[in-house]
């Protein structure tokens, strides 16, 4: 693959690497289940047990050097010149599902060596403006553990589950900017899973309102954490963003982690009035081999 600049680069657009705060988790006392209720929690308890820690992070730009970062060693992957999509407003979900999904489909079992089945299950638009829309995440996280990985197997794949939670399975994020221009505002930053320590991730219930009782992690700051952004990131480049490798569990594999810690963070290098940031993300089952 080619590396080239950006084509609409400008003088404007944060380039490099950047000190700018990410909020971590506080570690909890041992033996303390963590928690957030999605919705208003039940009498007399917090809606969450997990204290905020904001951090002054180093992040480095891996602009010029994309190919250099891979899935099994670092857990994200950058995907470039990507092809336009069909879909073209991404407002409608059912729009979104016929148009993109079927491309994010395809790119995941072009770039995933042995992949052989994907299974979307959702996605999310993020953009700054307006009532309904759900913007940036500015919290460090991991969006499944591995319970909640296999539980989703579960719950997409039911009597054909069992026998796909025996093989590799992975559940991998497609993000990619929605903005006209190159992103300006609150990009994504990763960290290298092969930096991050088992004792920094903090599972954390996701209690919803019906008692559905989901997992993400939580992550508490370590200094040895290599923090990334892609600076500048176009609508036709894909970070893969994975956040589970049932190889990662096996010893010997070679696959450091498997997770990917990430979070948007307010670089403070953007102009005062640069556009929001607008993205989707879609997350995906992966299978095989
Ligand atoms: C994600 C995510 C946050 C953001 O894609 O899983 O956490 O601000 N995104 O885009
Ligand atoms: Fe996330």
């Amino acid at each position: 693959m080619t590396v080239n600049p950006p084509s609409s680069s400008s003088s404007t657009i944060p380039r490099g690497p950047v000190t700018a705060t990410l909020n971590f988790a506080t570690p909890l006392p041992a033996g303390v289940q963590a928690f957030n209720y999605t919705s208003t929690p039940p009498a007399g308890q917090p809606k969450t047990n997990v204290v905020p820690s904001p951090q002054s992070v180093v992040i480095q730009d891996i602009r010029g050097r994309e190919s250099s970062f891979t899935l099994d060693h670092d857990a994200f992957e950058i995907v470039r010149q990507v092809a336009p999509s069909r879909e073209t407003e991404f407002v409608d979900d059912a729009s979104i599902a016929a148009n993109y999904y079927p491309e994010v489909t395809r790119l995941l079992l072009s770039r995933i060596a042995g992949s052989t089945r994907v299974v979307i299950f959702d996605h999310t638009v993020r953009r700054t403006a307006g009532s309904a829309a759900r913007g940036a995440v500015l919290n460090v996280h991991i969006d499944q553990t591995a319970s909640s990985a296999a539980k989703r197997v579960v719950r997409h794949l039911g009597p054909e589950a069992e026998a796909l939670l025996q093989g590799r399975y992975r559940i991998v994020n497609v993000w990619r900017p929605l903005n006209a221009g190159p992103v300006e505002s609150q990009p994504l930053a990763y960290a290298s899973s092969a930096s991050l320590r088992d004792e920094d991730v903090l599972p954390i219930e996701h209690r919803y309102p019906e008692g559905y009782v989901g997992q993400i992690a939580g992550i508490t700051y370590h200094p040895g954490q290599e923090w990334y952004y892609l600076s500048g990131m176009t609508g036709d480049e894909r970070i893969l963003l994975e956040c589970f490798d049932s190889e990662a569990l096996k010893e010997g594999s070679g696959v450091r982690g498997g997770r990917a810690a990430h979070t948007a963070f307010n670089d403070p290098r953007t102009r005062p009035d640069a556009e929001g940031r607008e993205s989707i993300e879609v997350r995906a089952l992966v299978f095989g081999p």
